[in-house]
């Protein structure tokens, strides 16, 4: 039978961002198992449960997620496939509202296995995808944070009391396809260039057709 899974990070959520991570959970859910149940494929599964987590502001990746240092949002995710151990990925965009959506086409259209940066989104552009204004990504809860980060000079309380997840996927389709996927918006006020664990094999994700899949979360440095 088809199975899902999802997360939406791992910390201390606040009591008050229980309910909005349980309902961006449960919503993510139903958009991957919309197409499990239907007879989809599990790529299209993890790919439309990671885009509703992505489009969450309540979730550090894609809307809402952290600001680096410079005040910029850099985006990492990835796509694994159980079946040819084969993965797309990308890291340190910008530009694009769901990276997840830019690292299946990586895995599907590209020769190699990870596009960061400027040429990750030219990628995504030549493959008819349309880059957003990096504005348009960042939310007021996360300038107000990273200005308070920056007043305290980035102390580590400042940059803990505010920690939102990374979030994840992975499905097992009808038939027997396995696929895993994280994306994120990486840690609260980074360095600009700095790259986690998530749009890495092994270490952000994994999926193996006769050992399981896997999506982490948590700091990536450890
Ligand atoms: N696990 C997310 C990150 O450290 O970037």
């Amino acid at each position: 039978p088809p199975s899902l899974i999802v997360h939406g990070g791992a910390l201390s959520i606040p009591d008050e961002a229980v309910e909005d991570c349980r309902a961006g959970c449960r919503r993510a859910l139903e958009a991957g198992w919309a197409i499990l149940a239907r007879g989809g494929g599990a790529l299209d599964a993890v790919e439309a449960a990671i885009v509703v987590l992505e489009d969450d502001p309540t979730f550090d990746a894609g809307i809402g997620s952290h600001l680096n240092r410079e005040g910029r949002i850099e985006l990492d995710a990835i796509l694994m496939d159980g079946a040819t151990l084969k993965a797309g990925a990308v890291a340190a965009i910008e530009r694009v509202r769901n990276p997840i959506r830019l690292a299946r086409k990586v895995f599907e259209s590209c020769e190699h296995m990870m596009l960061v940066g400027a040429g990750a989104e030219q990628f995504g552009v030549e493959q008819g995808l349309v880059l957003c204004d990096p504005q348009e990504l960042v939310t007021e809860r996360e300038r107000s944070a990273w200005r308070r980060c920056r007043e305290n000079s980035h102390a580590a309380e400042h940059h803990l009391a505010h920690r939102h997840g990374t979030v994840g996927a992975v499905a097992l389709d009808a038939r027997g396809h396995l696929v895993a996927g994280t994306s994120t918006g990486g840690t609260c006020c980074k360095l600009p260039g700095r790259v986690g664990d998530s749009p890495l094999i092994g270490c952000g994700c994994y999926a193996d057709i006769e050992a399981g899949g896997v999506s982490s979360t948590g700091y990536g440095e450890a």
